[in-house]
């Protein structure tokens, strides 16, 4: 069966050089993670990806059943750290909010904190939360005493690539995600559909959340 490789870049900052701690946009507000919290991860990283490659890539997070299942495989992973994992909000009304950015961090096996997905949604770009989420998963690595931070970028979200690169992180390898094109076809199907889905269905509870 025919394949599509993607290229991706493993990156990797040392924690021990000293940043400036990461300013929050006007209106916005980083949220702690809390066991309530899995289910607005899941659905803001559906948000933020289900229209970017590595929906493509990634199946799963083209689909929100995915992202709740990628949510509960990374809650459950045993480095799971929590102070490297947040969610942000916009103040919209005095105690509602509406997520727009999230951030998990994974503690391996080796003492490295990896980060797994910063998601920003549409709408929220461009101001420097992506920057503050993984600022943040940082802050959160080295509060836990780790030395390094990692990641994996889709070579070809030159953005991610930049602003991972901003923040410290270098290039440390180049591996190779295979994607079947029966499975990329099917999530383009899915990508289409659901365009069209969202546009119909942007229901109060999707797009804005109460949050005490
Ligand atoms: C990648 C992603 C998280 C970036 O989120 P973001 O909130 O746009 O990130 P930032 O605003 O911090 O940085 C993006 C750009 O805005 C610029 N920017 C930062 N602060 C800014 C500010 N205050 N005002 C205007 N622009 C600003 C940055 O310079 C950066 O530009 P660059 O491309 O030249 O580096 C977001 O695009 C996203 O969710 N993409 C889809 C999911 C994805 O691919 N995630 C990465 C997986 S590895």
């Amino acid at each position: 069966m025919a394949s599509t490789y993607f290229k991706r870049f493993r990156m990797e900052a040392d924690l021990l050089i000293p940043r400036r701690p990461p300013v929050l946009p006007e209106g916005y507000r980083l949220v702690a993670w809390n066991e309530a919290l899995l289910d607005a991860h899941a659905r803001t990283k559906y948000r933020a990806f289900c229209d970017e490659i590595d929906a493509v890539v990634f199946p799963c997070l083209g689909d929100l059943e995915g992202c709740r299942r990628l949510m509960r495989e990374i809650r459950r992973k045993p480095g799971f750290l929590a102070d490297a994992t947040w969610l942000i909000a916009r103040v919209v009304a005095p105690g509602q909010h509406a997520w727009c950015g999230t951030i998990q961090g994974v503690v391996d096996k080796y003492g490295t904190g990896m980060i797994q997905n910063v998601g920003v949604v549409p709408g929220h770009r461009g101001g420097g939360l992506g920057s503050l989420l993984v600022l943040q998963a940082m802050a959160g690595f080295g509060r836990a005493g780790l030395r390094k931070a990692s990641l994996e970028v889709t070579a070809e979200n030159a953005s991610a690539v930049k602003l991972y690169g901003r923040l410290g992180f270098r290039r440390a390898r180049t591996v190779y995600k295979v994607v079947e094109d029966k499975a990329r076809a099917a999530s383009r199907g899915t990508a289409s559909a659901r365009s069209s889905a969202t546009s119909q269905s942007a229901s109060p509870d999707e797009a804005m959340l109460s949050h005490s």
